[in-house]
């Protein structure tokens, strides 16, 4: 054996010595990575440094060198990789409980009203319904004028309706997207329409400035008010129980005749009476009607081919309802201890 080779033999041997040293020392991935460059980098790196005389040996000799050098290589490539798999996992390495659960930390929940507007849609879906959405800046047309408000109806004084300029406002309901609706869609129409509404309402524990609406619509030929109680009894049975009570009282509403108020037997006290149902021992959970016919007219439906229910719920409540909530302005305190109830696969 010449003594090139021996020279490079005993380089490739210190190499694999020091790596040993080196590599077992470091405490951090970045210093395993820099680690591997200095020793197996393809260009720089100190093998191929080594290896930079091997083309000035006979057959050989290269022969014998290149496959210590490939040994080496490994050599060190092991070296490394065990570093790195020791590094990864310095929590079992150190010898903590991998299998202590991790500490609960609250992220955030759905809001319990946007839980019970998708559920609630989520029936109505079942039953053939689209949903939709408007503006919350509307026009008194679309707000009043087209739902059959007549001149001078309470509702549209400043007392109860947030103006933005004349003529438009913070739609106090959802019913003008009934009104949006039936202009851009001819019938049959079946939709649902989620969205907040705004009245001058000064804060307690069953009134707020802002609150959620759905709306329903269904127009088409022959629609009559079994229908409508047929399909708010359905929607009662799975979102309420299979045997929840359920009222219709006679009411009135300019945009719909007849119209009613549905009440539900009150959750929380099961009907004995208790301060959320004030005592009455029912629930009110929306308004409805049939279409009034000069709603039609005015949307450019023809009253004489076409009837239609309509509904208007305030999923707020229904969500007092059914988490057992006796003040509305729970819903908008944002108090972590209600919101941790509602964690997602709770
Ligand atoms: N818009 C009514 C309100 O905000 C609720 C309502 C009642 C909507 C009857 C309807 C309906 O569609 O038919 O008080």
């Amino acid at each position: 054996m010449s003594g090139a080779s021996a020279g490079l033999l005993a380089a490739l041997a210190a190499l694999k010595a020091e790596a040993e040293r080196t590599v077992r020392a470091a405490t951090e991935r970045d210093e395993v990575q820099r680690l591997r460059t200095e020793y197996l980098g393809r260009k720089a790196g100190r093998v191929t440094a080594i290896l930079r005389d091997l083309p000035s040996l006979d057959l050989e000799a290269r022969r014998t060198v290149g496959q210590a050098a490939n040994e080496t290589k490994a050599a060190i490539e092991a070296l490394l990789e065990a570093a790195e798999a020791a590094l990864a996992a310095p929590a079992a390495a150190a010898g903590a409980d991998l299998t202590m659960p991790a500490r609960p930390r609250f992220a955030g929940a759905i809001h319990p009203v946007t839980r019970v507007v998708d559920e609630i849609c989520g029936i109505f879906r079942d039953l053939g319904f689209t949903r939709v959405t408007g503006p919350e800046a509307e026009t008194e047309r679309y707000n009043f004028t087209a739902l059959n408000f007549p001149p001078g109806h309470p509702a549209l004084d400043l007392h109860d309706t947030m103006y933005l300029g004349p003529g438009t406002l913070l739609r106090t309901h959802t019913s003008p997207v009934q009104v949006r609706t039936m202009e851009a869609y001819r019938p049959p129409i079946r939709v649902t329409i989620p969205g907040l509404c705004y009245r001058r309402d000064p804060w307690d524990a069953s009134h707020a400035p802002v609150f959620a609406q759905i709306e329903g619509l269904v127009v088409d030929e022959g629609v009559s008010f079994v229908d409508l109680k047929a399909a708010i009894g359905y929607f009662a049975r799975r979102f309420f129980a299979p045997d929840v009570k359920v009222r219709f009282r006679p009411s009135f509403f300019p945009f719909t005749e007849p119209s009613a108020e549905v009440d539900v037997q009150c959750r929380i006290c099961g009907g004995k009476g208790c301060p959320v149902c004030k005592g009455t021992g029912w629930s009110e959970i929306m308004g409805a009607g049939m279409v009034d016919p000069a709603v039609f007219e005015a949307c450019g439906v023809d009253p004489e081919r076409y009837t239609g229910y309509a509904f208007g719920m305030g999923p707020g409540r229904i969500a007092m309802q059914r988490y057992g909530l006796s003040d509305i302005r729970m819903l908008y305190e944002a108090d972590v201890r209600l919101h941790a109830q509602f964690v997602e696969g709770k």
